[in-house]
């Protein structure tokens, strides 16, 4: 008889923006005729960089002629793209890197999740919280988290983010091996300054264990001096590993392609996790297309960067519609100064499921209830700035005026 992964089961209900995409759906099902304004899932809502288009329809023309035609790409990505990113992303911040610490794939979120393979599965893992529920998941999947009682995983170590630590972890009491942060964050809007994650990487360096560390929103850094890499703090590339994204910076949620960095000096159990990494994306993945490569990397012309820059200004502005909007409704918010998100208190202690329901079926708009990202989320909601600027503002007044 087959034996399953009984890991899966424990799993409580669904994905969180599964389960949020299933309430939506009840609702707009009963509801035909309303008008709902979507700023839930943090997904991109203005169209493709003209660069970006351009260089793909040149790629699509190249695999229509024999003479350029393309098969199997190189397995870890082009190296116009791995160069590309290696000078705009890191040189130009004064981060050395050799190109093949630059591994190109199709999301963040996919190498979030996959990246627990080369990790033995009695790691001790720790977590922010509230948290993007991919760390979470993707760790019990592989037996790493233990059982899920009471909202929590048993053997997870959760470093709460609450309004009296400014929504920043703490160096957890037991020492973890695994640990994830994400700046600019994701759900609370939050981010690191240079001395906070010296303090981690130095802590990492010393304990022997490995930082995950998610940009994915780096583009949104408007305050000088916040590090968007976390290889231009000294002495991570012994300890970290890096993902990015162009879904958030470039427009690319629907069509594909991040990187992720291993250093080469990154050792473990005498092991190089650079090697470990290369060895299972090869066995595992086939690439990214080369159109969609040939499309990231003219994000990095200088028209791709201002096209990209403008867009990134919009949806600035609709972060701060919404914090202003809010926070003069009588609400409290955090965050969307140095993120796409932002995090909002619910009033008089409203749960965040009640609240996010209240939102949907009074003021028929969508967020994302903050329990979803983990315990310590409870008592908020979050909201994207991803919409279009008119919806935002309307958004904003339909939920003042039910306030
Ligand atoms: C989010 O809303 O948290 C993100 O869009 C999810 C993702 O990037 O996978």
């Amino acid at each position: 008889m087959t034996k399953i992964n009984a890991n899966f089961l424990k799993l409580p209900g669904s994905y969180l923006f599964s389960e949020i995409a299933r309430r939506v759906n009840a609702f707009t099902e009963a509801n035909p005729n309303c008008s709902l304004i979507r700023l839930g899932i943090g997904d991109v809502t203005l169209p493709l960089a003209p660069s970006v288009i351009a260089a793909m329809h040149e790629a699509v023309d190249e695999m229509g002629k024999k003479e350029s035609f393309k098969g199997y790409g190189p397995e870890f990505g082009y190296d116009f793209l791995r160069q590309a990113i290696l000078e705009h992303d890191y040189k130009a911040r004064g981060v050395e890197l050799e190109i093949d610490e630059i591994f190109i794939s199709d999301g963040a979120k996919s190498d979030t999740g996959n990246i627990g393979d080369i990790f033995c599965t009695d790691n001790i893992v720790a977590v922010c919280d509230p948290v993007y529920p991919v760390y979470v998941d993707t760790n019990a999947m592989a037996g790493r988290a233990g059982d899920y009682i009471n909202n929590k995983w048993s053997r997870l170590i959760y470093m709460p983010c609450v309004e009296e630590n400014g929504f920043l972890p703490k160096i957890p009491e037991q020492v973890p091996d695994m640990i994830y942060l994400c700046f600019p964050n994701n759900p609370m809007g939050t981010v690191a300054t240079r001395e906070q994650l010296k303090v981690w990487v130095d802590y990492a360096r010393d304990n022997g264990s490995v930082i995950l560390f998610d940009s994915a929103y780096e583009a949104f850094i408007s305050e000088p001096d916040i590090p968007h890499s976390i290889f231009e703090i000294e002495g991570a590339k012994e300890c970290a590993i890096e993902f990015r994204s162009f879904s958030k910076t470039a427009g690319f949620t629907g069509t594909r392609c991040a990187y992720t960095v291993v250093p080469k000096a990154l050792v473990r159990d005498g092991a190089s996790l650079h090697a470990l990494w290369a060895r299972r994306q090869s066995t595992k993945f086939n690439g990214v297309s080369y159109i969609v490569q040939r499309g990231a990397a003219a994000v990095y012309t200088p028209d791709g960067q201002r096209e990209i820059r403008e867009n990134i200004q919009y949806y600035k502005e609709n972060a701060r519609v919404i914090r202003e909007g809010l926070s003069a409704a009588g609400l409290k918010v955090y965050g969307g100064v140095n993120a796409p998100y932002i995090w909002c208190k619910t009033p008089n202690g409203t749960g965040s499921w009640d609240f996010f329901d209240r939102l949907l079926n009074e003021a028929n708009v969508v967020t994302t209830p903050g329990a979803g990202f983990g315990p310590s989320g409870e008592g908020y909601i979050r909201l994207t700035a991803f919409g279009a600027a008119q919806a935002t503002k309307q958004a904003v007044e339909r939920i003042a005026a039910i306030l």
